[in-house]
């Protein structure tokens, strides 16, 4: 089994070591996070992300999930594996074996799928997105990197998703919409409309509140 470090010890967290637990094809080291939470669904807590250093110099090759949440904007989580980059970590997609994906989709690496998601063919995953619990990402749709789609989502076909954006639990984007780079759409809003500027967007159908 291929030896895997999680990072990040929150909610998050748990849903991506279930995950993993299900894959049955890594070894969990462990997980690093600012505090100690614990032992979380088994696996022990390793200290900060420094710790990191330490453990990727013992090694040749170490495997690490980003499992740090995001309700916002996806520039943490970018920025965190932009510091751990001189590790030569390397960032495997975790997709759940209770996703489905379909022919001709492209995912990226440090991508995670959660459970009961449907990506569809034709689709594009970037780099160190989250697709959560339940979403469901039709044909042709193209996700860029970091963005986090949360659960139960559902996205037409034909979408595009800009970079850092965030589409609220239970929001539905109809086909062949576009959204910008850093764009939150909130939960459960409708877009009906291209989303052309960086902001914040609620309702049905979504507005612009900033
Ligand atoms: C859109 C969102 C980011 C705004 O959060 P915020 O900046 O803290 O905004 P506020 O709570 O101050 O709300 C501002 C206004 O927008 C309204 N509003 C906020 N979220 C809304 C939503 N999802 N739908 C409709 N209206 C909403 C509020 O009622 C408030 O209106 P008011 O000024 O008339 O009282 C947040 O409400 C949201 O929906 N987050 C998504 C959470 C999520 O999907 N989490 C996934 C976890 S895995």
């Amino acid at each position: 089994m291929d030896p895997i470090v999680v990072i990040g010890g929150g909610g998050h967290a748990k849903v991506v070591l279930s995950i993993l637990h299900k894959l049955g094809k890594y070894q969990i080291l462990g997980y690093t996070d600012l505090r100690d939470n614990g032992v979380l669904l088994g696996a022990d807590y390793l200290g900060s992300d420094q710790e990191l250093t330490s453990m990727a110099a013992e090694r040749t090759s170490l495997n690490a999930v980003l499992a740090i949440g995001q309700v916002g904007l996806g520039k943490a989580r970018q920025e965190l594996q932009t510091r751990l980059q001189s590790l030569s970590l390397s960032f495997p997609s975790i997709v759940s074996p209770n996703a489905v994906v379909n022919e001709e989709v492209r995912i990226g690496a440090a991508v995670t799928v959660m459970d009961g998601v449907v990506i569809n063919s034709g689709a594009s995953i970037g780099h160190g997105a989250i697709v959560n619990t339940n979403s469901t990402v039709e044909h042709d749709v193209r996700i860029d990197d970091w963005v986090h789609i949360a659960p139960g989502v559902t996205i037409s076909g034909g979408v595009t998703i800009g970079r850092f954006s965030m589409i609220g639990v239970g929001a539905t984007v109809i086909e062949g919409k576009q959204i910008a780079s850093e764009c939150i759409v909130g939960a459960g809003a409708t877009v009906v409309h291209d989303l052309k500027e960086p902001g914040v967007y609620v309702g049905s159908p979504a507005r612009r509140i900033r």
